[in-house]
């Protein structure tokens, strides 16, 4: 499983010969210029909630590729109006994609489109594929519902929002890490903007303080599990 960081809270993901795109907004990041969309490979686009920082170039996208956008029911009926396959699901449940299995769970966040229109509620993913399992948390707060996580999937890595202001901040980010029993753990959604702004260095001191491994990538960066 190949994972890229393409700045804020937009990922790619690579599992065997399948592309899944996660929260695509490049073309809108200034930090993401040498990132062109129109480059990306995408069979998914997974949505975590309907914020414009997470939706931004589904559209584009998801148009040129044909990907099949994934997400809660209102987000998919959202894009299925704009003439774009989806696969709708709801928080708990989950489904046996081609390329692994994905379960839509609990954020707490807020989900509404930029023209207002209703996004249904936020949610993060657990997928399961290659062997290997992830968690993409999305924009929340740190949540007792994460503890229910581990009980059923041992993760090899937790994509945490760190940024602070509109989601969790370093300090519980470490406890969700302990939540889902996971040390490994990708920091994303800091640095687009002036009230997520962090410093590199004392939140992976923070981390390695408690004995746990916060990976910050370079935006086209990647790491592979
Ligand atoms: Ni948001
Ligand atoms: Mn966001």
């Amino acid at each position: 499983m190949k994972i890229t960081f393409y700045g804020h809270a937009s990922l790619g993901i690579q599992v065997n010969d399948v592309n899944i795109l996660v929260d695509p907004f490049i073309s809108g990041n200034p930090k993401a210029s040498h990132i062109d969309i129109d480059q990306l490979k995408a069979d998914y686009i997974l949505v975590t909630h309907a914020h414009q920082d997470h939706t931004l170039d589904v559209e584009a996208i998801a148009k040129r590729t044909g990907a099949i956008v994934v997400s809660n029911f209102e987000i998919v009926s959202y894009f299925e109006k704009l003439g774009i396959e989806g696969h709708p699901m709801n928080h708990g449940g989950t489904w046996d994609f081609d390329f692994g299995i994905v379960k839509y769970v609990n954020a707490i966040h807020t989900s509404s489109f930029p023209d207002g229109s209703y996004g249904g509620q936020p949610g993060g993913f657990v997928i399961e594929g290659e062997h290997k399992n992830i968690y993409i948390a999305g924009d929340t707060a740190l949540t007792y519902d994460m503890k229910l996580i581990p009980l059923q999937t041992k993760l090899d890595l937790a994509i945490l929002p760190i940024g602070d202001n509109f989601t969790m901040g370093i300090d519980d980010a470490i406890l969700a890490s302990d939540f889902v029993a996971c040390d490994k753990v990708l920091g994303y959604h800091f640095d687009t903007f002036g009230y997520i702004e962090i410093d590199h260095k004392v939140a992976k001191h923070k981390f390695f303080e408690k004995e746990k491994d916060l990976m910050l990538l370079e935006i086209g960066g990647f790491i592979e599990l």
